[in-house]
């Protein structure tokens, strides 16, 4: 008799376990794992001779977009900005191409007036 009642114990456990498991099977069903589309942001910057470097070496960390979200900025702060990348951020340019960098900046996207 204790055998029974144990049994149908285990049995309305089970039957319990079971209806708790049915929406985690579901969720498998639909699929743990959503994609999304991320917009395609345009990034093309003005042409000029310098233009190659920006494009590798300023997209490394974030879109080249940040520097034509700028207004048009003095030639220092242009040197400086691509210094402050270098030396805050940690960007792998060498001085070189820094200087390339800093005048295709000061010259396409400048407030000097020439
Ligand atoms: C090592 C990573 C790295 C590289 C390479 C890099 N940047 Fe940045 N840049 C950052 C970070 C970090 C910020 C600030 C955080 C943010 O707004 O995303 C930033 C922000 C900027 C901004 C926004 C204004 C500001 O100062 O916050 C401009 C403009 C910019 N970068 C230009 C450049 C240019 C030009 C180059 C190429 C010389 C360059 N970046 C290369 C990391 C980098």
């Amino acid at each position: 008799m204790k055998k029974n009642i144990v049994f149908a114990m285990l049995v309305s456990a089970g039957v319990l376990l079971l209806q708790y498991q049915v929406p985690i099977v579901q969720a498998e069903e639909t699929g743990p794992v959503h994609s999304i589309t991320l917009p395609t942001i345009p990034a093309e910057l003005k042409e000029g001779p310098g233009k190659d470097k920006v494009m590798t070496l300023c997209a490394i960390c974030h879109s080249p977009d940040y520097i034509p979200m700028q207004p048009p900025l003095p030639a220092k702060t242009w040197d400086h900005e691509v210094h402050k990348m270098i030396k805050t951020f940690g960007a792998p340019i060498s001085d070189e191409d820094a200087k390339i960098i800093s005048s295709y900046l000061a010259a396409q996207y400048g407030a000097d007036k020439k």
